[in-house]
């Protein structure tokens, strides 16, 4: 692997607005000074295992306490909370039934067409219950591992929960997801069942999950997939395979209410999350139970601070790590009511968010930029319809915000009167890693401020040395927390490789490497600036170029491809792909449309090239690597900056600028 982080590291924003943390507030807040902040900062550094370990037992409930806190004797390999029992469900609904909160609503579901569903924490209990027992009944046992392919419906979120309730780790696979791309997933984590729907909706479509779960296992593709659950949402038709398909309706009502909790060891895994890497192949990425529990938990609690009365709503696809940490795991195990909203924003309905914030008096809104740069885009008065005047706090999450769509956000739909959390974190991270907490951090529009207490993040040169203040460098998180990963699922040796061994040892502890690049200026705050290895994030989704190449040479046509991110005024980045094509093969306006259509059988809508080149050769060094510094330059059309001495033919570079 190597990373070219000159190529990225290079622009330095100058940015000098600062706004105080709001002050709109009413309640008991879990870190309402910078002082305090910095105090859990100082607890967590001078003794971080008393730091964690009071804060699971505080936190979390456990059947059996842990023995001990953290054990990182096999780095990178840690053990967080040995030696305890636990239960993820239990902790985001029993213990809440217990304690009076039985009929607060836990789930408000906003369904595409206009309807609406109000799930008590007593009603979802009983949900799970049903279809943990309905799973276990299909035969699933603890360990199992349990696939989802679901639009987002209550049952998406019942069904996350009722997997942890028996112990059966779960893979939720994003439903935009082609079924090729399933079928991969299905394999690497040995899925034993799938749950699904018949279609979903989505943009005044209908998409059919079902038919492309239908292909993924077609010819007995995925052989260790026994059963396919399927719930009743479009009424669209489906084939029915009675030996392995089973309707929810017809199984999971008739289940009894109750269903003891599974008791977890701590590392048992709570799911696996497949997510995009330099290398071809997805990642399973590992979660375990209760490290990842607390994680979740704590991280919400701090940054979120969700009161009594008060309704959230993070726009996430439960799909995403976004969903399952910030609309299932965080939220519940706190004992808040979350919002889960079937639709998105389109041209039939430019402000079905804000009439989502309107009708359910949203106080606390959690989203990506790249939304925000397209409402940017359409102005201001599609917002100004709806009233707003119930936010009191604004999230961002999954890619760099630019200070004016930061300011956007703050000024027109925030009214100047809430603040603005940039929330930086990966799937790898299970939960935010760098935020401001509203009531403590004194805000710069585009920074994600700095490190939450217990996270001790740097930004190093190549050699893991501290950079100075506005230099950019390597994002590191040199101890580890709860909510790490575990492992690349059947896969530890890329695990150590790509996340803790691609930098050198820092004072002998290895150190973990996000992939993105930052700079911390001379205050302290942090900048992301992006993805320094070969990732592209496109309108929030994480995408790498070589499974997009493997996608693009998988075609009869195609002998090879470079794929490379051009800057997006709204997605942030787009696709483009430079192409060669094999002999007998010439470019043309079909074969392009083809390319593209191929790109999205093999892998989902989300990875379509915006745009393929056709080309005769490749820019590459003399051992062969493509140069794709120089496609970058070349797809954004700017001039080719840097050394170019290891390009082996320099007429090539004459080719692509035609
Ligand atoms: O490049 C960073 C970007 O998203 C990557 C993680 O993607 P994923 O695992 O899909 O998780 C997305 C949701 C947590 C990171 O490596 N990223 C995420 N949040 C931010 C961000 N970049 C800049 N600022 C952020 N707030």
């Amino acid at each position: 692997m190597s990373f070219e982080p000159s190529a990225r590291i290079e622009t330095v924003l100058q940015e000098e607005r600062v706004f105080k943390p709001s002050s709109n507030v009413l309640g008991k807040y879990s870190i309402s000074s910078f002082d305090q902040y910095q105090q859990l900062v100082d607890s967590a550094k001078s003794n971080p295992e008393k730091f964690w370990g009071d804060a699971a037992l505080k936190e979390l409930h456990w059947f059996k306490p842990f023995d001990i806190v953290l054990d990182w004797s096999n780095p990178p390999f840690a053990r967080w909370f040995d030696g305890g029992k636990t239960n993820v469900s239990y902790n985001c609904l029993d213990r809440h039934v217990l304690n009076g909160l039985g009929d607060k609503i836990a789930i408000i579901w906003e369904g595409e067409p206009g309807e609406v569903r109000r799930i008590t924490y007593k009603e979802l209990l009983i949900e799970v219950c049903r279809t943990a027992n309905a799973l276990k009944s299909m035969g699933i046992k603890k360990g199992d591992l349990v696939a989802l392919y679901m639009p987002m419906v209550p049952e998406a979120a019942i069904a996350m929960l009722a997997c942890a309730r028996i112990g059966a780790p779960h893979s939720v696979v994003f439903g935009g997801f082609s079924s090729e791309a399933l079928r991969d997933r299905l394999n690497d984590g040995q899925a034993k069942a799938v749950i699904t729907a018949d279609g979903g909706f989505r943009k005044d479509k209908i998409i059919s999950l079902k038919e492309a779960v239908d292909a993924a296992l077609i010819n007995n593709s995925c052989p260790t997939v026994k059963s396919v659950l399927i719930v009743k949402r479009t009424k669209t038709n489906i084939d029915f395979f009675p030996e392995r398909d089973i309707w929810w309706h017809e199984i999971v009502p008739s289940q009894s209410i109750e269903c003891l909790p599974e008791q977890m060891d701590s590392e048992d895994r709570l799911f696996v999350l497949y997510t995009s890497g330099s290398t071809g192949k997805p990642k399973g990425v590992v979660h375990s139970t209760s490290g990842y529990n607390l994680w979740a938990h704590l991280t919400f609690k701090w940054i979120f601070d969700v009161q009594k009365d008060e309704i959230y709503w993070c726009t996430a696809d439960v799909g995403w790590i976004t969903g399952h940490s910030y609309i299932v795991y965080g939220p519940l195990s706190n004992g808040a009511t979350t919002v889960m909203y079937e639709g998105v924003p389109r041209p039939s309905n430019p402000g079905a968010f804000w009439e989502v914030i309107q009708k359910h008096k949203i106080n606390i809104f959690y989203t990506a930029p790249t939304a925000i740069r397209a409402f940017m885009k359409s102005g201001r008065k599609i917002p100004d319809q709806y009233d707003l005047s119930s936010l009191r706090l604004l999230g961002t999450v999954g890619e760099p915000i630019n200070p004016e769509a930061w300011m956007w956000y703050r000024e027109i739909i925030g009214r100047n009167n809430c603040s603005i959390v940039d929330t930086w974190w990966q799937t790898e991270t299970g939960g935010v890693m760098i935020s401001p907490l509203p009531l403590a951090t004194s805000t710069k529009p585009g920074s994600a401020t700095f490190p939450l207490p217990g996270i001790q993040a740097d930004v190093v040169n190549s050699q893991g040395e501290t950079v100075q203040a506005d230099q950019g460098g390597y994002l590191v998180i040199k101890k580890p927390w709860p909510g790490m990963m575990r492992t690349v699922h059947g896969d530890p040796k890329r695990f150590r490789e790509t996340y803790w061994e691609y930098l050198e040892p820092i004072e002998g502890d290895l150190v973990y490497f996000a992939g993105d690049g930052a700079r911390r200026d001379k205050d302290g705050y942090f900048w992301i600036m992006g993805r320094v290895d070969d990732v592209i994030n496109v309108s929030g989704h994480r995408l790498g170029t070589m499974e997009i190449e493997s996608a693009l040479v998988s075609h009869d046509s195609v002998a090879e491809a470079a794929v490379v991110g051009k800057a997006d005024e709204i997605k942030g980045e787009s696709i483009v792909a430079f192409v060669t094509l094999e002999t007998d093969n010439a470019p043309s306006e079909v074969l392009m449309n083809d390319l593209k259509k191929h790109v999205i059988k093999e892998i989902g809508v989300i990875a379509k090239p915006e745009e393929i080149r056709f080309t005769n050769s490749l820019p590459k060094t003399r051992s062969g690597k493509i140069m794709r510094r120089l496609l970058r330059s070349l797809a954004s059309g700017e001039e080719v900056k840097g050394d170019i001495s290891t390009l082996e033919d320099k007429n090539v570079l004459d080719e692509l600028r035609k």
